[in-house]
């Protein structure tokens, strides 16, 4: 159990835990876009010094992309020893004219901290650091030995860490991993996962005529690109909304009878969440309830394209080129790296011909499940009860984390606790993007709980 000071000490300091998260949320770190790199070292340099002061041992390590953070304070080599994972960089934060207010300018409404990474993922984060400090104000050491990666490339699909992390084996062996990068099921209603899709993120290019030609003088005799790959992309998908790449599905494991009982006494109101969305029908496979489509089936969507002449007014064109960029979630057994050959194959059987195609593949992570029958999943119940006041559900997750895949392939570690204290209509990756300053509070409770917990379930 959490001692009574940690708790009193993390409530006296809750103003200040909320002034640094939002320091913290003034720096623009979107990984994506080159012209933020000094800003993503600034957001590296801001854990750097947040766990040095808390006196860890910390390193910055460079990578081909996005510095990494490490720290550690090992007070005791017999003591269990976890693993806390974040990430520091942001998505961009498009549209603009969508925020009320700037989503660098943190600011505080209605008890929740609105800007880009407040909780995906800088606010998710902080909070262990927040916990670390109330622990160490009140006791001379703390009670697990505790290692720490922070990255700064999981929006872009964590390129580097795959080999970072076959560098730094040794350094990062734990017992335990905590993540909170995701959220609760519902607002009050706290969940550990156990399951987070894959993602496949391709890029297609087609090239017709050298250049933009009049539609006039040439039209009749050239593949318009525009045309042809709006026709590949029309036949991915099946008219029922399935995936219409063969072999696509082969290799999707079904749920388990104990896991739909469970997804079905979710409390999911269909109408609430079209609300929330602005939609008047929910889509999918209606042979799964809607919980089990946003997170155990896979999926294809169309995240942009682009060609042609879009501009006001009309442009009598046949263009150049033309594109779209293409993701997939992928659910166990699919792989990225399978997935992509199919999705090739698929694309050269349907080509046209008079244009060329090509498949850029962006990146890919695969799908993971955690085995909840372990002590450490005992110790996250305790901890989030102590720090939410309920019983958190176990729920799988549609989102994606490609280091969890790495963190079971090559540190062999299967005890990975991912607890999001975030909710889902935080609005990650969206225009006004918040973290509710109680979750915030709440989370750095259960945070600080867990270390005591796993101190019990796993010490010695
Ligand atoms: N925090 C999310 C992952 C997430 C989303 C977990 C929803 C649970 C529920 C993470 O920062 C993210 O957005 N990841 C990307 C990964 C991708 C760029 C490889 C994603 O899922 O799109
Ligand atoms: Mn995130």
């Amino acid at each position: 159990m959490v001692p009574r000071d940690v708790l009193e000490q993390i409530s006296t300091d809750r103003q200040r835990y909320v002034e640094e998260l939002s320091d913290f949320l003034l720096i623009p770190s979107v990984s994506t876009d080159p012209a933020h790199a000094s800003d993503i070292r600034k957001a590296a340099h801001w854990i750097l010094d947040k766990l040095t002061r808390l006196g860890f041992h910390t390193e910055l390590h460079e990578t081909e992309r996005h510095p990494v953070v490490l720290a550690h304070r090992l007070p005791d080599p017999g003591l269990p020893t976890l693993l806390v994972y974040g990430h520091y960089d942001v998505q961009p934060p498009d549209p603009l004219d969508e925020w009320v207010t700037p989503p660098f300018s943190p600011s505080i409404r209605d008890g929740y901290i609105y800007a880009r990474g407040a909780t995906d993922n800088k606010g998710q984060c902080l909070t262990y650091f927040q916990a670390l400090e109330a622990i160490l104000a009140v006791n001379p050491e703390l009670p697990i030995n505790i290692k720490v990666l922070v990255e700064g490339e999981e929006e872009i699909g964590s390129p580097s860490l795959r080999r970072f992390l076959m560098g730094h084996l040794d350094q990062l062996k734990a017992d335990v991993i905590a993540i909170s990068d995701g959220s609760q099921f519902a607002a009050g209603i706290p969940a550990i996962t156990y399951g987070l899709r894959g993602l496949c993120y391709l890029q297609v290019d087609v090239q017709g005529p050298r250049f933009d030609l009049h539609s006039g003088s040439f039209g009749g005799l050239v593949a318009n690109p525009v045309q042809v790959l709006a026709e590949m992309l029309a036949q991915l998908k099946n008219e029922d909304g399935t995936v219409a790449i063969p072999g696509f599905y082969d290799n999707v494991r079904e749920l388990e009878p104990r896991e739909r009982q469970e997804m079905g006494e979710l409390p999911l109101d269909e109408n609430d969440l079209k609300h929330y969305l602005g939609v008047d029908e929910l889509i999918g496979e209606g042979d799964y309830l809607p919980v089990e489509r946003r997170t155990a089936r896979p999926t294809l969507d169309i995240n942009g394209i682009w060609g042609g002449f879009s501009g006001e007014g009309a442009k009598t064109i046949i263009p150049a080129k033309a594109g779209a960029k293409v993701s997939m979630r992928l659910v166990p057994d699919q792989t990225a790296s399978a997935i992509v050959e199919l999705f090739r194959n698929w694309v050269d059987s349907i080509a046209l011909p008079g244009v060329k195609v090509q498949i850029r593949d962006l990146h890919g992570s695969d799908p993971v499940l955690i085995d909840r029958d372990q002590p450490a999943i005992q110790a996250a119940v305790k901890a989030i009860e102590s720090g939410f006041g309920n019983t958190p559900l176990f729920i799988r997750e549609g989102g994606s984390i490609p280091i969890v895949g790495f963190f079971k392939e090559l540190l062999g570690c299967e005890s990975i606790l991912l607890m999001g204290w975030g909710c889902p209509d935080d609005g990650a990756h969206s225009p006004n993007e918040r973290f509710s300053l109680e979750d915030f509070h709440r989370g750095i409770r259960a945070a600080a709980a867990l270390f005591y917990e796993l101190e019990h379930s796993l010490g010695i």
